[in-house]
């Protein structure tokens, strides 16, 4: 590379980080984090394209998946990279599991962070990708990053135990080998699927169980593995346009809704308003906690016209009634006194209005206080229920979720 082509890069590493910045989501609140993107040349880890590209705040795909399917390996958009070493805090001198090695670039600017004396580990499933990022690591002068080849799902127990753990892949359980590597009070950083939707959650080991505080939205690509299976899609028309999405240990049979978009109840508005691009995902949260039915509408292109338009068609809340389906709606009120557009949030009713009544019930709750943030346990899978805390229970092979408002 040229002289030139490295001022290039830097000053194009500048700006990305700069735009991280600009977001104003707080991913650059710890200055350390921004530092080592200023350092780690991401280029290098991704040489198939362009500069502009390697610095673009975008996921570069590194391994494509099927014909319409996610990537099943990429280097992933450097705002949600920092977004999750904010999460995950790694301290000089701090032990660090990554699970998803990637590209290497993400396991490159953990051990920016806990150098001189700390130590990061990253293990990969591939053993193409492992062999990619350990020759992207020492050609970056980051060859002491111990890279193995492994399933993530068993973590790397010969270096353990850890300070934190993070994980930039998307399981949908969370393996004992996690919590059972990691210290007394440490950090494990994951995006967990759940009720069709997918949360950063940072949670803190206290003995046998897992706690959470906080999380932010965020998706990855599925982890692969035998307990990572557990997500569940049905069809609720012929084409295959419109779908749900909902986890295994919910009673939901697509079957029993067949014909159900065929039968519009109308929408029940909510009073609820919302100014223009702002949040929501706090809603799905409240769902997760307060209704066992909840998941995720899906609706393709060609069909947003047939049904009343979701919120989002490609990730909308839903919730299931006995042959009956409600859903996230949205119109358009008068703009804010600022000019600010804003809509109101309702629950469009199919079959009958009984789910819509409570999707109204779950975003009256959330809007009366929409930053109230649950705590998030997960408790070993053979927790007896009477030892749980109150709250909303997803259980999973591995664990039972417990998502608490109280
Ligand atoms: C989004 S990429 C990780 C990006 C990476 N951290 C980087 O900085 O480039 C997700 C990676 O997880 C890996 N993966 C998927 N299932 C896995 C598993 N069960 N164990 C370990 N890695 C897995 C994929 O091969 C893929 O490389």
């Amino acid at each position: 590379m040229t002289t030139i082509e490295q001022q290039d890069a830097a000053e194009l590493r500048a700006r990305m980080v700069a735009g991280i910045d600009e977001l104003g989501l707080g991913y650059l609140r710890l200055a350390r984090v921004g530092e080592a993107m200023l350092t780690v040349e991401r280029h290098r880890f991704v040489p198939h394209v362009s500069l502009a590209d390697a610095y673009a705040d975008r996921a570069v795909t590194t391994k494509p998946g099927q014909p319409g399917q996610q990537p099943q390996s990429c280097a992933s958009q450097p705002s949600i990279v920092a977004m999750m070493l904010d999460q995950l805090d790694p301290k000089p001198g701090g032990r660090i599991l990554e699970i998803g090695a990637g590209t290497g670039y993400n396991a490159a600017l953990l051990a920016e962070l806990v150098k001189p004396a700390g130590h990061v580990v990253t293990i990969d499933v591939t053993p193409e990708v492992t062999a990619g990022a350990r020759a992207a690591l020492d050609a970056t002068g980051y060859d002491r990053v111990h890279v193995v080849t492994g399933d993530g799902a068993e973590g790397v127990p010969e270096s353990a135990p850890y300070d934190g753990i993070i994980v930039t892949v998307g399981p949908w359980d969370l393996p004992p080998a996690w919590t059972a590597q990691l210290v007394e009070g440490g950090r494990l950083v994951v995006p967990l699927k759940f009720r069709g939707n997918s949360r950063g959650i940072v949670f803190v080991k206290d003995g046998q169980i897992l706690r959470a505080t906080s999380s932010r939205l965020c998706g990855f690509i599925p982890m692969t593995g035998p307990k990572q299976d557990g997500e569940r899609r049905g069809q609720l028309d012929t084409e295959g346009e419109i779908t749900l999405t909902w986890d295994l240990d919910q009673q939901i049979d697509t079957a029993e809704l067949a014909g159900v978009l065929d039968r519009p109840a109308g929408v029940i508005w909510t009073g609820t308003v919302m100014r223009y691009a702002s949040p929501f995902d706090g809603l799905w949260l409240r769902l997760a906690a307060d209704e066992p039915r909840a998941c995720r509408l899906t609706v393709g292109n060609g069909a947003t016209a047939v049904i009343e338009a979701p919120v989002i068609p490609a990730r909308t809340p839903a919730v299931v009634g006995t042959g009956s389906l409600a859903y996230l709606v949205q119109r358009e009120i008068a703009a804010d006194v600022d000019g600010t557009r804003r809509f109101e949030l309702g629950a469009a009713a199919y079959g009958s209005t009984d789910p819509a009544e409570r999707l109204r019930t779950h975003i009256q709750a959330w809007d009366a206080d929409r930053d109230a943030h649950p705590t998030i346990y997960a408790y070993p899978a053979d927790t007896p229920t009477e030892d749980l805390p109150c709250g909303g229970l997803i259980d999973k092979p591995s664990n039972r979720l417990v998502i608490s408002y109280s």
